[in-house]
């Protein structure tokens, strides 16, 4: 397994390098309509360390978006483990799985947004419900750093699609996660929005120094990550090695 980008080397120099998710051969079987058995993932082996960024490509149908609600605790597995922070995810009960997903965010190709909320709400909502005492200003410093502060009282359909991303980004990354997870972030935009978008989740991922791991077809925010594996015939391969130059 290589070892993060040189940026992410300098960040820990004085820690211990720390893989933030592990998996083992981790296993998803679904039972189709015609009673079929589907064999999505069949033995994913994976190691992303604190801080980096990693795209994750394949085909449609590959089974992207599964290994996604897998890693960040919306579905569960049906074989293999998971380790987020060292913490095996088959050992939690429904109360640790809920603790556990308050420590990952996730931002999806079609925003989710609560339609009768407000930008504002719609960020503050899940830090209220987490116990943050500070949840509205939190919110709205949050808005303000997407860029949206001129946009606190708008509803999703007063927002434009680029604007409605954005709250979501806000949204996942207010709960300070440990890892954010983007399934297709640029799939419902234009290439400029896109691109803007692009922008800002990697601005935050180095401001924040948090793991972003990513699902895209886009070619040009895979080049963006650190690293890019790739999902074929249910197992992840490592695509290119770390593309960043080193520093001298
Ligand atoms: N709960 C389920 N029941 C039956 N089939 C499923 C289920 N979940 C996923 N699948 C199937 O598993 C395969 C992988 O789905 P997944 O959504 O993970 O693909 P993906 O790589 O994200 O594709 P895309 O790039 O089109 O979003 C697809 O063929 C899908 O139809
Ligand atoms: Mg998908």
């Amino acid at each position: 397994m290589k070892a993060p980008a040189s940026e992410n080397r300098e960040k820990n120099a004085n820690t211990e390098i720390k893989s933030v998710i592990r998996t083992d051969k981790l296993i998803r079987t679904v039972t189709d309509a015609d009673g079929q058995e589907l064999h999505i993932l069949q033995g994913v082996n994976c190691q992303i360390y604190a801080g980096e960024s990693v795209a994750i490509l394949g085909s449609s149908g590959a089974g992207k978006s599964t290994l996604l609600g897998l890693l960040a605790g919306l579905d569960q597995a049906s074989g293999g483990e998971i380790w987020l922070n060292d913490q095996p995810m088959s050992q939690l009960d429904e109360e640790g799985r809920a603790q556990m997903r308050q420590q990952v965010g996730f931002v999806f190709q079609s925003f989710q947004l609560l339609e009768h909320l407000t930008a504002l709400e719609n960020v503050m909502l899940p830090l209220e419900l987490a116990g943050e005492k500070d949840y509205q200003a939190k919110a709205r410093q949050w808005l303000e750093r997407v860029g949206l502060g001129e946009r606190t009282k708008h509803y999703p359909r007063q927002l434009s699609g680029g604007e409605q991303q954005r709250v979501a980004i806000a949204r996942a990354f207010a709960g300070d996660p440990l890892v954010l997870f983007a399934d297709e972030p640029t799939g419902n935009l234009d290439s400029v929005t896109g691109q803007s978008i692009i922008d800002l989740l990697f601005t935050l991922n180095k401001e924040n120094n948090t793991t972003l791991i990513l699902v895209t077809h886009d070619a040009n925010l895979a080049q963006h990550c650190q690293r890019r594996l790739t999902l074929s015939d249910g197992l992840l391969h490592e695509e290119a090695a770390v593309a960043v130059a080193e520093e001298a």
